[in-house]
């Protein structure tokens, strides 16, 4: 086991930095990759500090780098660099921009690599299998690179993706990880909780992730942190709007369009329910259930406080929500 994972470490850092170079020292990775990411707006020392690669497009160029020097086809295919076809061993991510993914003591783990320009027919991202490095349930993209800033910052912004992570740090903004998309996990959120209580969702407003995020809002709770929701708007996501408005703009929108978690949800919720009483029971006893997960050992009046403002936004008597809190715990 030990063995297996090191010897993924090794080929996971000899395929990055043969990545990079095809990418920068390459004139297909020049033509081909670095143009659009540089027309993306990333400088190249970003791309480096990320440790962004190129794969490119020859059926086997990796593999065949790979297995000169010495690497199994075993190691190879756990990788998920790359897949057997046919007795062939060819390269998985083809023609890809590729984006390591480090642990949390800088070491390669695994990688997603994105088609270049749009994804017509293949998918968007090709993300690393399950293997004994790549957990996705543990991982955080950008932590490594994250962690002093949200440590500093007392505040761990998340997003959904690679490129959202990267560009907010080119523009400044550092404290920032990534979920892939994916609802989070409670292994996710105690990484987290390692350097701040403060987690601040940063999501497109008509994104899936929104509902993914959601459904982490109990186990957040749980685990005691503080979450804030922003909202980007109309068809941009992070990477895009701090592109348009620059890194001061986009500070200023999270200050002022961050919201409380659970008001949030109260608030969807509500407008959601209208005016039918059935629904608005529901809702009463829905954000009760939500408030009783909150952790009271280490949150001591942060339930009361929930229990005043959502009372009054549900027009309902206090003592009353607090009877059917207590009743969830
Ligand atoms: N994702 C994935 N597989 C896909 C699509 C998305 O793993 N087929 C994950 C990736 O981690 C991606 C994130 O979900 O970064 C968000 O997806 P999306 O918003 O579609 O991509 P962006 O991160 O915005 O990438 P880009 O800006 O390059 O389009
Ligand atoms: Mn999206
Ligand atoms: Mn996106
Ligand atoms: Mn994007
Ligand atoms: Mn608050």
């Amino acid at each position: 086991q030990q063995q297996a994972a090191e010897s993924l470490y090794i080929l996971n850092s000899f395929a990055q930095k043969f990545f990079a170079t095809q990418l920068f020292d390459t004139e297909e990775g020049q033509n081909i990759a670095l143009s659009y990411l540089e027309e993306r707006g990333f400088t190249n020392e970003t791309l480096q500090k990320f440790q962004v690669g190129y794969n490119p497009q020859a059926r086997d160029a990796f593999a065949k780098a790979a297995m000169q020097n010495q690497f199994s086809a075993e190691v190879l295919q756990r990788s998920g660099l790359v897949v057997n076809r046919n007795d062939e061993l060819i390269d998985n991510y083809r023609g890809r921009i590729i984006f390591p993914v480090h642990n949390n003591s800088g070491k390669i783990i695994g990688f997603g690599a994105r088609v270049i320009g749009k994804a017509d027919k293949a998918p968007k991202y090709i993300n690393t299998p399950e293997n004994e490095l790549y957990i996705k349930s543990k991982i955080l993209y950008g932590l490594y690179f994250a962690r002093l800033a949200i440590d500093k910052n007392d505040e761990c912004l998340l997003v959904e993706g690679y490129t959202d992570v990267i560009s907010l740090s080119q523009a400044g903004v550092e404290n920032v990880v990534a979920s892939g998309g994916t609802s989070l996990t409670t292994d996710q959120l105690r990484l987290i909780k390692k350097y701040t209580n403060n987690l601040t969702i940063v999501y497109d407003g008509d994104s899936a992730g929104v509902k993914a995020a959601l459904r982490g809002l109990d186990m957040a709770l749980e685990e005691s942190l503080n979450v804030h929701l922003v909202l980007i708007p109309d068809n941009e996501d992070p990477d895009s709007y701090v592109r348009l408005v620059g890194a001061q703009g986009f500070k200023d929108f999270v200050a002022q369009n961050k919201k409380d978690f659970i008001l949030f949800q109260l608030d969807i919720m509500l407008k959601d329910a209208g005016n039918d009483v059935n629904k608005k029971n529901e809702v009463v006893n829905h954000i009760a259930e939500t408030i009783s997960k909150i952790n009271k050992a280490e949150d001591f009046s942060k339930q009361e406080e929930y229990i005043r403002q959502s009372a009054t936004l549900l027009r309902i008597d206090e003592g009353g929500l607090t009877n059917l809190v207590n009743k969830f715990i």
